[in-house]
């Protein structure tokens, strides 16, 4: 038997999104958002889901607070939805979305359950897109500013923050694979919104500064961990330029003001240009307090010339894979985290995701699920020996509390320590949330 022990002050949790539980769309004065466009655009979400009633959380969150408590965490992250607040994106105040998520926020506390909030989990209100969205600069001005009506508000209730969630999917998956809010296909406009969050980020990094706000500001960036199809140099080179696709492009602005250089110029080989304004790299680069890590999968990469933006071709090795046929690959997971701390240092980490789409069946009141707790073993395993090895994580927030909307795929893909009927939003907590709960509760595990 070998006991996976945590470090004393290690903090279990777990995360959500606004419009993948909240449902309530329409309620107390909420904006359209652009999930709520693309989700009516038919062929964009599988059969047509949408987050009209989600989870239903907007309405049932004492229940989620109390299967929280019932789960031992103490910490939880959960998304504002900026709609809420500025139905418009700028201009008039909705009293209400504050009211909703104040009071939300004084529940979790009095349930001994720190917040850890993000500002974007992709909710965009879409006044904002119909003026170009994220290729529009002034939806950096309109972001900073709804960042601060928040950071008033709840001054002092929230002690960490995160400005937004997974840019990689915000800008490259949503503008150049079309397949999130707002659906295009550009690389050119993808390069351009990853630098317009990158600044929005530093500039609310900055603000919250200047307006001298308690508590700690990061972002949460998600990771993969790929491998090189073979030794040769080209498939090395291969590898790097899809990891500097989906992780440095996020991390080298922020910890060093600049773009990956080799990245760069590849971009530009290929006739796309990076539109950046003098003072840009210094907004991006404010120093942040920790950072998010989302890590979900990883796979392997080939050189293969005239093959997409990157040249290369991802290689299906036929890894074990998730009910999202993601491989499951724990061991990309320890390697992300060393490579954040031999690149950028020792900087505090969340793991703000980490969890998987596993298909469970709901019978006799059971919900048996033994691959989402192998799953989270194997990850937990990961995690533990880059701690051992001196990454400097703080906490773990496993994805997700509940089965909820997942983008996309609608209903289809549940991710839940929690099963959710969508039909009458009857919560039953599955196998694995009982594991989970002797995690968070002993803060060790063996095998
Ligand atoms: C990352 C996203 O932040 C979250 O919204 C999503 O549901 C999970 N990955 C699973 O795909």
């Amino acid at each position: 038997m070998t006991i996976f022990q945590f470090p004393p002050d290690f903090r279990w949790g777990v995360a959500t999104a606004a419009y993948q539980i909240e449902g309530a769309t329409q309620e107390d004065g909420r904006g359209l958002s652009i999930w709520d466009t693309f989700a009516r655009t038919p062929g964009k979400v599988l059969n047509g889901d949408n987050g009209d009633v989600a989870c239903d959380s907007y309405h049932r969150w004492t229940e989620d607070i109390a299967l929280m408590k019932q789960l031992g965490v103490t910490m939880y992250r959960f998304s504002i939805a900026w709609p809420r607040i500025y139905p418009n994106g700028t201009g008039e105040v909705n009293e209400k979305g504050l009211e909703f998520y104040e009071t939300f926020v004084d529940a979790l506390l009095e349930a001994g359950i720190e917040p850890l909030c993000t500002l974007y989990h992709w909710d965009l209100p879409q006044k904002l897109q119909d003026s170009g969205g994220w290729t529009n600069r002034e939806t950096i001005d309109a972001f900073v500013h709804y960042s601060e009506t928040v950071f008033k508000r709840l001054n002092g209730k929230i002690k960490n923050w995160i400005t937004f969630n997974e840019p990689w999917c915000v800008s490259f998956l949503s503008h150049e694979l079309g397949a999130h809010a707002p659906g295009w296909t550009d690389f050119q406009a993808a390069l351009d919104v990853a630098h317009h969050l990158l600044v929005a980020h530093g500039r609310t990094v900055r603000r919250f500064r200047e307006l001298g706000m308690a508590g700690a500001i990061g972002y949460a960036p998600n990771t993969e961990w790929f491998v090189p199809y073979s030794r040769s140099e080209a498939d090395l080179q291969a590898a790097k330029r899809r990891h500097d696709y989906f992780n440095t492009w996020f991390f080298e602005p922020v910890f060093r003001g600049s773009y990956p250089q080799e990245q760069t110029a590849h971009y530009e080989s290929k006739g796309f240009k990076l539109n950046i304004q003098p003072g840009d790299m210094e907004d991006i680069s404010q120093p942040i307090d920790f950072v998010g890590i989302n890590y979900y999968t990883g796979g392997v990469a080939k050189d293969a010339p005239g093959q997409g933006i990157l040249d290369i071709e991802v290689v299906d090795t036929e890894m074990e894979k998730t009910d999202f046929d993601w491989n499951v690959y724990p061991e990309g997971f320890y390697q992300v985290l060393r490579w954040v701390k031999d690149t950028y240092g020792d900087i505090p980490i969340f793991i703000t995701e980490n969890g998987a789409c596993y298909e469970a069946e709901k019978k006799d009141g059971r919900v048996k699920d033994r691959r989402r707790t192998q799953f989270l073993r194997r990850h937990l395993i990961a995690l533990h020996r880059a701690i051992e090895s001196g990454v400097n994580v703080k906490g773990y927030m496993q994805w997700s509390l509940l089965d909820n909307f997942e983008w996309a795929y609608g209903y289809t893909k549940p991710f839940g320590l929690v099963h959710v009927d969508f039909r009458t939003l009857e919560r039953t907590p599955k196998e694995s949330f009982y594991w989970y709960r002797s995690v968070a509760r002993n803060n060790w595990f063996s095998t």
